[in-house]
């Protein structure tokens, strides 16, 4: 038995791998364009297994993708691959609405053509599993209910109108066709592996590098955090016995402010890496210009999730953030290799030059 994963060199795509891999002898091929956020450097310890194997391409190349269907005979595609970050969004719609729209839609077809051909059985037992996001629900007040399966889609930024489009086609491909989808859409992700883009990684290794630690407007917007291996046992759990066309948010009730998250993560290093000046991580805070058309508050009710196939996260913010905060402490290798070149371009991009 054979799945197909896409984006599995990015931060969530290759923990699942990881993860994926640690659990069963199901071989993996993993399908990736390697952009900057693609990092071959994650999937290191397996670099001499046969389970998986790793294939450098684009989710939109039909002609690829249509061979490693027809070589491999997956019984599951699962797609991660995507432009995920919000500001680069911003700079930059077009690569979103390229991978996120356009390759989901050429993704889906060759799915299609491969699992048009598949003997009976096979055809029902199929899964594709689109891995999404709750930014396609817009924003929330404070007093607004966690968004639920049923909130209608009002996305805000380039990034999520994109993940938006996505979630449509993969839902049509599936009421037209027939195709049996399953739909994630998970909160804000956070652990080993994550591209210090990112709000978490990049506050860890601003304040190690004693560089200042940006929050965007009054630090007051709130976010839905869920360790990124939770969300892995979560599309898991679906995979397994999800309903074919159906939706299933993912979260972990862990609604926080950003400033809130930020001076956590200063606490556990005061403690766990303390300044030789004597001083406290959070002094390096500094309240910078605010995102564009920020979204205030997202929260997930994931109750549909544990009703249904009965998954809960396993960590909670204080033990998930603590064990990221040691990741990082304990894997200066990997942030180094991920921290130069293009990284260091984007920094100056988005920060050096408001500063
Ligand atoms: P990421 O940016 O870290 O990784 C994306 C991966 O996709 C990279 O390895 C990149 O090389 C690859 N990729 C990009 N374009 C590609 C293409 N055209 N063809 C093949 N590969 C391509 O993203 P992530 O944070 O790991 O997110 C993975 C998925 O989960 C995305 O679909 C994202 O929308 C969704 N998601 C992310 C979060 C989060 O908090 N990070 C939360 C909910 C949902
Ligand atoms: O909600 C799920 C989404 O979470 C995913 O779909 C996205 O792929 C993922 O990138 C993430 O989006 P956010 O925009 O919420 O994540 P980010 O880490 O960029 O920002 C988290 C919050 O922190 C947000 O309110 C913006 C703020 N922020 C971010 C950065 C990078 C700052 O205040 N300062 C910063 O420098």
């Amino acid at each position: 038995m054979t799945i197909i994963v896409t984006g599995g060199a990015g931060f969530i795509g290759a923990n699942f791998v990881l993860d994926w891999l640690a659990g069963s002898d199901e071989q993996v091929v993993n399908l990736d364009a390697l952009t900057y956020a693609g990092n071959l450097d994650t999937l290191a310890s397996l670099k001499n297994d046969r389970r998986h194997a790793f294939v450098h391409g684009d989710i939109g190349d039909r002609a690829l993708v249509g061979r490693l269907l027809s070589e491999y005979q997956p019984r599951a595609v699962i797609n991660f691959a995507a432009e995920s970050h919000v500001d680069r969004s911003i700079h930059g719609p077009g690569d979103f609405i390229q991978t996120n729209v356009v390759g989901t839609f050429n993704l889906l077809e060759s799915v299609r053509a491969y699992w048009s051909g598949l003997p009976d059985a096979a055809k029902g037992t199929f899964r594709f599993l689109h891995v999404s996001t709750d930014e396609v629900y817009g924003t929330l007040a404070e007093q607004d209910p966690p968004f639920a399966e049923s909130k209608r889609y009002e996305p805000n930024s380039p990034y999520s109108a994109s993940k938006a489009a996505s979630d449509h086609l993969v839902r049509a491909w599936h009421h037209t066709y027939g195709l049996p989808v399953l739909t994630t859409n998970c909160s804000n992700n956070y652990g080993p592996y994550h591209f210090p883009e990112k709000l978490i990684p990049l506050v860890i290794l601003n304040a190690l590098a004693g560089k200042s630690l940006p929050i965007y407007g009054d630090g007051l917007q709130v976010r839905d955090w869920l360790y990124v291996k939770d969300h892995c046992s979560a599309i898991r759990r679906v995979l397994e016995a999800g309903r074919p066309g159906e939706t299933y948010n993912v979260g972990g009730w862990n609604e926080k402010p950003n400033m809130e998250v930020v001076r956590a993560i200063c606490a556990i290093l005061d403690e766990l890496q303390p300044k030789t000046d004597g001083g406290a991580y959070s002094d390096q805070i500094s309240c910078v210009q605010d995102r564009p058309g920020h979204d205030r508050r997202y929260a997930i009710d994931a109750r549909k999730l544990e009703r249904e196939l009965g998954w809960k996260p396993a960590e909670t913010f204080e033990t998930g953030i603590r064990k990221t905060v040691q990741w990082y402490l304990d894997n200066q290798d990997w942030v180094n290799h991920v921290t130069s070149g293009a990284y260091r371009e984007w920094v100056s991009k988005q920060y050096e030059a408001e500063a």
